[in-house]
C-alpha cells in the first residue's frame, strides 16, 4: 500500500514538522507500506522527497519532481511531474505531518476530503476549530471546563489602539498573555505586564494573525494529555512540561535543552484522572478523530484544572510529549503510528 507523508508547509512550524515527519517515517512499517515523502516548501511548493537524507540535509527543496494530489474525487492519485512528464501513483492513505497553518487547520484535510483519500487525524471541522483559539474557547465553554478569561481583538481594530487597550484592561488584569488566534508553537505569543508591553504584544501578534486573543495569566504547572481513537477515544497518562524559561516559548521548546518533559508526574490526588477525563470530553466536543494532545494548567495555589489549548497534530519529535505519553502506556512509536494509520483507513 502507498502512504503519502506530507511535511514542511508554509506555516511558522515548518521546521518542527520536518523533524516530526522524520520520526513518523522511521516508525512506519515498511513491510506494509511504501512511503512516499512529499515536502511542502516554505513558499508552498509541493516536492517529492527522494530520500530520507535529503530531508535531513535540506536538499529536498531543490527536488526536480513536483508532486500534486489530484482533488478529482475518486482518482486517489499523486501526480509526479518532472521535466514536463507526469507519472501517477495511487494513494491509499495520507499522513499529514503538518503543524499549524495550511496543515493542521483543516485546509489540507479539505483537499483530501475532495479527493476522497483517507488521512490520519482530525477532519476539517475539528482541525479548523482547534486551530482557532477563539472557537476552541467557545466550544470548551459549552462543556463547562474551566479556561482563562479572555478578550478578542481583530487586527484592523489596532488602528484605534486606545479603544482596544481600554477594552482589554476592562476585561483581563495584567499580566496578560497575547496570542495570535491561529498560530502554533507559541510563535507571536508574548506576555505583557503593562500598557506599553500590551501595545507591543498586540502589534507582534498581529503579524501572525488577523485575530488576537488576550488572556488572563494562569500561574500553574503545565500538564498535557494525549488522546487517541475515533468513536471511543482514550486518554494517555499525563505529562508535565518543565520549562527552562518563563513560559514555554518557541525557543524554549526547540532550542533549549533544559526544557524537559516528565511523564506521569506527581500530582495531587485525583488530578490526573480529572485531566484525562476533561481531555477526552474536549476531544469529543471539538469533533476530533485520530489524535490530539490537550494541554492544561494546574493552578499553583488552588490546584484547579484549567484548559489551555489543543493540538490536533501534536509534535512527533524526539522530545515530543505525545509519543512519549503513549510509550509510557506500552504503545511503542511503531505501534502508535500503525494505530493512527489503521484508524484513518477504517
Ligand atoms: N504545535 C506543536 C508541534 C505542538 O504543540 O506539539
Ligand atoms: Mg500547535
Amino acid at each position: 500500500k502507498n502512504i503519502v507523508v506530507l511535511m514542511g508547509g508554509k506555516s511558522s512550524e515548518h521546521d518542527v514538522s520536518l523533524v516530526s515527519a522524520k520520526t513518523v517515517i522511521e516508525n512506519i512499517d515498511k513491510d506494509l507500506y511504501n512511503v512516499i515523502m512529499v515536502g511542502i516548501t516554505k513558499d508552498g511548493q509541493w516536492k517529492l522527497v527522494d530520500r530520507l537524507d535529503h530531508l535531513e540535509d535540506g536538499s529536498w527543496v531543490n527536488s526536480k519532481t513536483s508532486a500534486y494530489i489530484c482533488p478529482d474525487t475518486g482518482r486517489k492519485e499523486l501526480l509526479l511531474e518532472r521535466d514536463g512528464k507526469v507519472d501517477r501513483i495511487s494513494i491509499d492513505v495520507v499522513f499529514p505531518v503538518l503543524h499549524g497553518m495550511n496543515g493542521e487547520d483543516g485546509t489540507v484535510q479539505g483537499l483530501l476530503e475532495l479527493a476522497a483519500i483517507p488521512y490520519v487525524g482530525c477532519g476539517v471541522l475539528a482541525s479548523a476549530c482547534s486551530m482557532d483559539k477563539f472557537y476552541t474557547k467557545i466550544v470548551v465553554d459549552s462543556i463547562g471546563v474551566r479556561q482563562a478569561k479572555f478578550v478578542g481583538v481583530r487586527r484592523h481594530e489596532l488602528t484605534h489602539m486606545d479603544e482596544v487597550v481600554a477594552r482589554v484592561e476592562a476585561g483581563v488584569p495584567y499580566p496578560v498573555f497575547v496570542k495570535p488566534s491561529k498560530a502554533g508553537s507559541s510563535q507571536g505569543v508574548s506576555k505583557a505586564e503593562n500598557r506599553e508591553e500590551l501595545i507591543d504584544a498586540l502589534n507582534l501578534a498581529a503579524k501572525h494573525d488577523s485575530k488576537i486573543l488576550v488572556e488572563e495569566t494562569i500561574v500553574g504547572r503545565e500538564i498535557e494529555c494525549g488522546v487517541l481513537g475515533m468513536n471511543e477515544p482514550k486518554a494517555s497518562g499525563v505529562g508535565e512540561v518543565l520549562s527552562a524559561e518563563e513560559f514555554y516559548s518557541y525557543d524554549a521548546k526547540y532550542n533549549n535543552e533544559e526544557s524537559r518533559t516528565v511523564v506521569d508526574p506527581e500530582l495531587p490526588e485525583g488530578k490526573a484522572e480529572e485531566i484525562r477525563k476533561d481531555a477526552v470530553a474536549i476531544f469529543k466536543a471539538l469533533d476530533c478523530s485520530g489524535l490530539s494532545r490537550v494541554d492544561f494548567f494546574l493552578t499553583k495555589d488552588t490546584n484547579e484544572v484549567v484548559f489551555n489549548e489543543i493540538n490536533t497534530l501534536p509534535g512527533f519529535t524526539a522530545i515530543s510529549m505525545y509519543p512519549m505519553l503513549w510509550e509510557a502506556r506500552g504503545l511503542s512509536k511503531k505501534a502508535l503510528v500503525q494505530k493512527l494509520i489503521d484508524l484513518a483507513m477504517n
